[in-house]
């Protein structure tokens, strides 16, 4: 193992063009950030890094669906991420973007250097091109028929029906998403990374040099290798990025993934004039804390182009997550299948340490794993709340209803209390070899054993009965809580932040580095705690229900997006239709019907006569925002009398898909009375 003086923690960039979710968090920030403040907490030098992804063909995709400029579209994102990691205690040191211009320059200084030491390969091949827009087509800006399923939405580079993964040129009817023209084909100039020639590298460095890394990510390296290894375009032709610094590659720019990874080198740059011991000192340990999805590019394609590049540092390790779903579906922002950050830190203000204890005891280390509401309600109640919360709150109401809140002087310690405050030390041991593997989930467990180990002490010595034959013993056994509590604070400081600076005020403690941890005169005979508010509170099953309802609310939202229609009822002839008498009406009085929900009764100019018809619209429609309206009405209909209303015809009605009720009227107002055939 190489001894390094400094680490160098990275974060998946995330892209500028949603909000962050509990999937994020859970893969890549919870984890990077427990690990950040425990090597700080150690006194370690950290550098950890952040920022947004602000270039891709999906945020051009999304600023022209919304007709905006994509730098709209990343400022307004990039502002939102910002602000909901700082709010959820994310401790990045610099939090940076790749619109920035240190980035531009930096990336752009990385391509040329490439460039200059000949280390891509020029390659012409042709490509779609539509003539009306006059630029080519990235694969998201082509869609079709997919060849496998038939799905007549697929895209360029994937069919979201079936998930294959596709070239443009496999599309059936390739259509530009510009135009709606079919694209021709084109040839276009592009730079390449040869992968090819690094496989033999790669091998070495990963299959040999980093058996140690996570199974998961270590498998997929493997299989990419043992695969082969194609040489991959690193330019593009597109208007929104980091412009390709060459004569010849005018409209051209940086592929997003060449452009993301360089972020954190720019960054860096931001954070510090000394950004190159970080990057370029072999003494630093860089780990890339990313989730499944991005294995190949940090473990594969970074790393060969760092090596390219020839004066950087390789990753110690990258510690990629499996995904976390949601109440067992998986998390979607297209669909709206999430939780969101900004939403929760809304919804459930100081409960940011619920969160990230919740994702961190149900990380997705190993597999994908499910987030559930009512797992949230039960690790809150039953372990922040009942263990921990329980824990310091009796050891501190005890002092001050024993001595004030003065922590008294403790006796001969006997076996019990000699082996409950070793036991800190072995669990610190523990704590520290998990954290040192990115076993987080399992470190936290370690480390809540010692508020458990304090409520058994606790449980066992029962002080509020000793105090009545023997107080000197209840002072050894207050003294040996509140070391325990003091430990807690140090141990669980990386992963309830928050907390621990609440609790470390209650007990006067000021932040104390790792060292310090198992020692069992933290807090000295004579000094003064306060009197504890509680730490964690219960969560009622209202306030989960209420999330869950907002979830099946999307479910439902969904659905109806995506319902087919009904299929079509047996023929009727044409003499059938004849036989309505369909004419258009003007609404001119309209009234909601006493004791009903649905009804509302309108009477209608039908050119005829004025006739009064009950109308299912109630739950839809206020009576002002109908009189005046043009409708459609069957006004042969046999008379019916409805709540003691005599209805004369009916007024059609198109039943939306989630169920709601839309007017079938004409495009243009016409006379009343016009018949519809
Ligand atoms: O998958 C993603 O969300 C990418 N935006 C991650 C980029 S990581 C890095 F390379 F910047
Ligand atoms: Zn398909």
């Amino acid at each position: 193992m190489t001894d390094y003086k400094r680490t160098l923690i990275t974060s998946a960039l995330p892209y500028a063009n949603g909000p962050v979710h509990i999937g994020h968090l859970a893969g890549v920030y919870v984890p990077a950030d427990i690990y950040a403040r425990y090597l700080r907490l150690k006194g370690e030098e950290v550098a950890f890094i952040g920022g947004s992804d602000e270039h891709g063909v999906p945020i051009t995709l999304k600023a022209k669906k919304e007709g905006v400029t994509p730098q709209d579209v990343v400022d307004k994102y990039h502002g939102m991420i910002k602000d909901s990691f700082q709010r959820f205690g994310i401790s990045f040191d610099v939090y940076s973007r790749t619109s920035a211009k240190v980035h531009h320059e930096t990336a752009s200084e990385f391509f040329k250097k490439l460039y200059d030491d000949g280390k891509f390969i020029e390659k012409t091949s042709e490509q779609y091109y539509d003539e009306e827009a006059n630029q080519f087509l990235a694969d998201r800006y082509i869609t079709g028929t997919c060849p496998k399923c038939g799905n007549e939405k697929a895209y360029g580079d994937q069919c979201e029906s079936c998930g294959t993964s596709l070239n443009a040129t496999d599309l059936i009817n390739p259509k530009s998403v510009l135009s709606g023209n079919i694209p021709v084909m084109k040839e276009t100039k592009h730079w390449y990374l040869p992968l090819d020639q690094y496989e033999p590298w790669l091998k070495e460095w990963i299959l040999e040099g980093h058996k140690e890394w996570k199974t998961n990510v270590y498998g997929q390296c493997k299989s990419w290798i043992d695969s082969g290894l194609q040489p991959r375009a690193v330019t593009r032709d597109l208007d929104w990025g980091v412009p390709v610094p060459l004569d010849e590659a005018k409209g051209k720019v940086l592929y997003v993934w060449f452009d993301a990874p360089i972020g954190y080198i720019s960054a860096t740059k931001e954070l510090t004039p000394e950004w190159e011991k970080w990057w370029k000192d072999p003494e630093t340990k860089m780990v890339h804390f990313i989730g499944k999805d991005n294995i190949v590019f940090h473990c594969i394609i970074f790393p060969a182009m760092l090596k390219a590049e020839g004066t950087y540092i390789l990753p110690d390790n990258v510690p990629a997550n499996e995904f976390l779903n949601l109440e067992g579906d998986k998390i979607s922002t297209s669909r709206n299948w999430a939780v969101w950050l900004h939403e929760y830190l809304d919804e459930f203000p100081g409960k940011e340490d619920v969160l990230k204890y919740t994702l961190t005891a149900n990380a997705p280390e190993t597999k994908d794993n499910d987030f559930t509401w009512k797992d949230y309600q039960a690790r809150n109640n039953n372990e922040l709340v009942a263990v921990l919360g329980n824990f310091v709150n009796r050891a501190l109401v005890l002092t001050q209803k024993y001595y004030e809140g003065v922590i008294p002087e403790a006796g001969e310690l006997n076996t019990t209390d000699r082996t409950t405050l070793l036991e800190i030390r072995n669990i610190k041991a523990e704590v520290e070899k998990s954290l040192d593997n990115y076993r987080f989930r399992e470190a936290l467990k370690l480390a809540m054993d010692l508020a458990r180990l304090g409520n058994k002490y606790l449980a066992d010595e029962e002080p509020w009965k000793v105090v009545k034959t023997d107080p000197e013993r209840v002072k050894t056994v207050m003294n040996t809580c509140l070391q325990i509590t003091a430990n807690l604070t140090i141990m669980l400081q990386p992963f309830l932040p928050f907390s621990m600076d609440k609790l470390r005020g209650f007990i006067n403690l000021e932040e104390l580095n790792w060292a310090n941890l198992g020692r069992t005169d933290l807090l000295p005979a004579g000094h003064k705690v306060n009197t504890p508010e509680l730490l964690f509170e219960k969560i009622e099953d209202a306030t989960i229900e209420a999330q869950v309802q907002k979830l099946l609310d999307t479910k439902k939202a969904n659905e109806a997006a995506n319902a087919v229609a009904k299929p079509a009822k047996e023929n009727c002839t044409y003499d059938d239709f004849q036989k309505m008498d369909i004419r258009t009406g003007t609404i001119i009085e309209a009234e909601k019907v006493a004791k009903t929900k649905k009804l509302m009764k309108l009477k209608i100019d039908t050119g005829i006569d004025q006739r009064t018809v009950v109308s299912g619209i109630a739950e839809y429609y206020e009576p002002e925002q109908v009189i005046g309206r043009q409708v459609s009405i069957l006004v042969n209909l046999e008379p019916r009398e409805l709540r003691g209303i005599m209805s004369q015809g009916m007024i059609l009605m198109a039943e939306d898909a989630d169920g709601s009720l839309k007017f079938v009227s004409p495009v243009q107002t016409v006379k009343n009375g016009s018949e519809i055939k």
